[in-house]
């Protein structure tokens, strides 16, 4: 009796090993996936969007050079006997909200301007900031490590939407920043000359980069080569009824002739009034002027804050 209860007992607890040992073993195999998922989006997430100004291999144009690669930022934040989550919490807070006062790159700030914001989901930041502290990217990391390698190959997270989303905020990302530089050093008037000649050729560029191609459509172009189609003014119309609602703008994506489309918002700020707005309230007359010489069917003003200026089109070969 005594002994077989003793059996029973040693075979309850060895059971009871097994279970937890083999649960343990699970949960470790989930980290490890969870963990590689995560490097994966986040070198994903850096080379479409961080990548356009931080390259450390080469230009995109030259005159678009817009920032330090990373491995020249990533030593700023490196000091002796930092912590992991001390530098997540570093690179995190100021990715949240780029301010002078936050950065420790005083002179890229001379030379480039401030970072614009990246309007990224907070538990993306937290996974880019791992990455970072993890890898030290330089050329030959970063190059070999991912890039487009990895955005054309063995991406089995891959996600046209977000893909889609990502190619379209990087290149937003670019080209708004380019455009600030061009109304600070010399105004707006003149700054219309750069969306004239620079629009497309940046935009061309950064797709190049991509591998995929991107445009900029609107329901009321000012250059009429931006007109949407039958399409994308459908789309563009539930995005107006969407934000008079007050509802999220979301995105869409579907297949066409064999290829992945995707259609994300474009929004107004209050910078784009000075050339979207309205004429002689917002818009300088000079401005008005220059913008009716090189654009006499222009249908693009008369635009508040918040509004539905377009849609970016992003057009993805199928995986
Ligand atoms: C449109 C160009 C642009 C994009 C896109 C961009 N950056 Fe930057 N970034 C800059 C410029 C310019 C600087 C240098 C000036 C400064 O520090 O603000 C900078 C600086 C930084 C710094 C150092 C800040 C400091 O001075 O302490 C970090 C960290 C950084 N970027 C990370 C990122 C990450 C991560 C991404 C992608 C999610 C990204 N950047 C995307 C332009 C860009
Ligand atoms: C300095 C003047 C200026 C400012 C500021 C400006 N734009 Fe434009 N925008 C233009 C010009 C000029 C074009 C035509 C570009 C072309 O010929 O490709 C244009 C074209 C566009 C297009 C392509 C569709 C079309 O109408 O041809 C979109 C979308 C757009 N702008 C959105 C914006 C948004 C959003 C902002 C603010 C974040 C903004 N623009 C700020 C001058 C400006």
């Amino acid at each position: 009796m005594k002994k077989n209860f003793l059996i029973s007992f040693t075979a309850i607890i060895a059971m009871l090993f097994s279970v937890i040992a083999c649960d343990d073993s699970n949960a470790k195999d989930n980290t490890d996936i969870s963990k590689k998922d995560e490097n994966r989006k986040a070198l994903r997430i850096i080379s479409t969007t961080c990548f356009t100004c931080h390259s450390p291999e080469r230009e995109i144009d030259n005159k678009a050079r817009t920032g330090p690669p990373i491995y020249k930022i990533r030593p700023h934040y490196m000091r002796d006997g930092i912590t992991r989550e001390e530098f997540v919490a570093d690179i995190s807070s100021f990715l949240k909200e780029p301010t002078e006062a936050k950065a420790k790159l005083k002179g890229a700030i001379r030379n480039f301007g401030l970072m614009p914001r990246m309007p990224l989901p907070d538990e993306d930041i937290r996974i880019i900031a791992e990455y970072m502290f993890e890898n030290d990217m330089t050329a030959e990391q970063w190059g070999k490590a991912g890039k487009m390698a990895m955005i054309n190959g063995e991406d089995q997270s891959m996600d046209y939407e977000e893909l889609g989303r990502e190619y379209a905020m990087g290149t937003k990302a670019v080209l708004g920043k380019n455009l600030m530089g061009a109304i600070k050093s010399k105004g707006a008037p003149h700054a219309v000359d750069f969306c004239n000649t620079r629009a497309y050729p940046l935009t061309d560029s950064m797709a190049k980069e991509y591998n995929v191609s991107i445009k900029r459509v609107s329901d009321k172009p000012r250059n009429r080569n931006n007109a949407a189609n039958k399409d994308e003014i459908a789309f563009i119309n539930v995005l107006h009824e969407r934000i008079g609602k007050g509802e999220e703008l979301g995105s869409k994506v579907s297949e066409i002739n064999g290829k992945i489309v995707g259609y994300y918002p474009i929004e107004t700020n209050a910078m784009c009034l000075q050339c979207h707005g309205t004429p002689e309230k917002n818009i300088e007359k000079l401005t008005q002027t220059k913008i009716k010489e090189k654009y006499p069917d222009d249908k693009a003003t008369g635009y508040g804050v918040n509004e539905i200026r377009g849609i970016w089109v992003v057009e993805m070969d199928k995986k």
